[in-house]
């Protein structure tokens, strides 16, 4: 029998947020308990600040600093930690999403006043397409917020799942008392403190103990209150929240770090290890004891005088060994790592080994696209990194006529990474790239430029969504193609994408083609 134990003790999770709801602050109070930073402070924001979109300076900044700190592991009581970092920014939103599919489980962080935010439902949708299990954390409870009881209410309305609170908030604001875990069973009493951990007490809400502690009234309130969770909440389920079913809530503020241990000391407990990965061909299991994994994100940096990728691998099944021969599926060679990296804090540290669950930096020179398969000999392919419909699109042309290779060249390693997408035009034969927000247009343009030598302008195109049809009708499908040949592109994959200019135009083909497909995601 293999020993699982390296693999039952990993948990391997994503924090996503709308900006500002606390995520930078969260990751770093984490981080101060498993050890590996000594201060608050010490972790950077990726967020890219809206007076920062022209300036590049900046943004390379922020990219550098997203490229160390991209995973961060480390141990905690028995259980080995990986955090995935995601952009902060609106514009990178893929990339959180391709980020979600390297982990096992999700911590969304929610402002306690602002309750959920488009951000966060978008995300959520991700977590509930692929039954990623979800723990919330509603934050600045030291703020004056919503009632906690509406803003329940809320979560499960606007983030369409069950939620099971395990802790309650006394009050809020100046007058904010503290939480009752009821994971616990322990009262947490609220000091505010940016660095110490907070005081527990353990108290039995039935005795006059609690009375004592925060004074009849409220004493009385929180019975009342926790009487009411146990009525309408069905009690806590682990097996709900590991399907992605129910996501247990928690409260407190990551600012003052009150209620951040609690969330990781029942987070380690209830998350799950590395779960089966689907590949086209079978699932697999992280105790098979091959090495099997995906790149599921490469990072340039940007930096002109080290220029180098790093191609982020998530492992699914098996132990990773330095140097050893593995199989690159899509170009059919073996490779050999032998400086794989993993992340601490501040600092990367080359390994020998990691296990299921695990996510390894490797260097890469463009052998890697978003995607790619890692295997000891199997042919897999891992799927499960969909691409979205973008939500801009422009021409790309080139401005300089000598620096024709360079431009091919440098579009087709950029859209590797996952940059944006590319749509070539049947009709016209010019090249669209797509993108979530204007500041991807951006990088593009100027990574063209700096890391390629090649010059890009951009031109309008008026376009409302990119959808891939198919249909099971082929003489149908060719009548559409015949009739919306202005607007029918291939991606890069070659399949049939069709660009409506408007939405009313697409409604219409909807209902002029019953028999066609219509796909808002490549994943289908
Ligand atoms: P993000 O990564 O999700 O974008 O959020 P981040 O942690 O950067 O927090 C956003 C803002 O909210 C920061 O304030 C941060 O200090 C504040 N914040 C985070 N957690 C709490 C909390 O529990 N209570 C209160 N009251 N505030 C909290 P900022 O002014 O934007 O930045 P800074 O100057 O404080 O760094």
């Amino acid at each position: 029998m293999a020993d699982n134990t390296e693999i039952l003790r990993r948990r391997t999770f994503a924090i996503i947020a709308h900006p500002d709801a606390g995520k930078t602050s969260l990751t770093e109070k984490l981080l101060l308990f498993g050890g590996q930073i000594q201060v608050a402070g010490a972790v950077k924001s990726n967020k890219i600040k809206k007076t920062a979109t022209s300036d590049w300076m900046e943004i390379e900044k922020q990219r550098g600093i997203s490229v160390t700190t991209s995973v961060m592991e480390f141990d905690y009581r028995d259980y080995k930690i990986n955090i995935l970092d995601t952009p902060g920014h609106q514009d990178f939103a893929e990339d959180t999403y391709r980020t979600l599919t390297a982990v096992d489980s999700v911590i969304i962080v929610v402002d306690g006043a602002k309750g959920v935010e488009t951000q966060t439902r978008k995300l959520m949708e991700v977590c509930r397409m692929r039954k990623t299990p979800v723990i919330i954390f509603v934050n600045k409870m030291d703020r004056e917020g919503k009632d906690p009881f509406d803003l329940l209410d809320e979560l499960e309305e606007e983030l369409m799942i069950q939620v099971r609170p395990l802790s309650w908030p006394i009050e809020q604001g100046a007058r904010f008392k503290g939480v009752y875990n009821i994971y616990e069973q322990k009262l947490d009493l609220y000091q505010p403190s940016k660095q110490m951990v907070t005081e527990k007490v353990a108290v039995d809400i039935h005795t006059d103990e609690l009375d004592e502690q925060i004074g009849k009234t409220l004493a009385d309130k929180l019975r009342g209150d926790l009487e009411l969770i146990e009525g309408v909440y069905p009690e806590f389920d682990a097996e709900t929240y590991l399907e992605g079913d129910c996501a247990p809530v928690f409260f407190g503020s990551a600012l003052n770090n009150f209620g951040v241990q609690e969330l990781l000391n029942c987070f380690v407990e209830i998350a799950p290890s590395p779960r089966p990965v689907q590949a086209e061909e079978r699932e697999v299991k992280p105790e098979e004891p091959k090495f099997t994994g995906f790149i599921f994100k490469i990072t340039a940096n940007i930096d002109p005088n080290h220029r180098s990728c790093v191609a982020f691998c998530k492992i699914c099944s098996g132990k990773f060994v330095r140097n050893a021969p593995y199989q690159h599926v899509r170009h059919g060679k073996t490779m050999r790592f032998s400086s794989p990296t993993q992340f601490m804090a501040q600092r990367k540290t080359t390994i020998d080994e990691a296990y299921a669950g695990d996510i390894i930096g490797l260097p890469d020179n463009g052998t890697f696209k978003i995607g790619d398969t890692l295997t000891e000999g199997e042919m897999l392919h891992f799927r499960g990194l969909p691409s979205f419909s973008p939500e801009m699109f422009k021409y790309i042309e080139n401005a300089d006529p000598m620096k024709q290779k360079q431009l091919a060249k440098g579009i087709d390693q950029l859209m590797d990474e996952g940059v944006a997408q590319l749509f070539v035009n049947q009709f016209n034969g010019r090249k669209i790239i797509g993108t979530v927000g204007q500041l991807q247009f951006e990088v593009i343009q100027y990574r063209l430029l700096n890391e390629y030598n090649a010059s890009c302008r951009w031109e309008p195109v008026s376009l409302y969504k990119a959808c891939w049809v198919e249909s099971d009708d082929p003489a149908e499908l060719e009548a559409f193609k015949k009739r919306k040949y202005q607007y029918m592109a291939k991606d890069r994959e070659g399949r049939d994408v069709f660009l409506a200019d408007s939405n009313y135009v697409l409604q219409m083909a909807q209902m002029d083609f019953k028999n066609i497909r219509f796909h808002f995601t490549s994943e289908f």
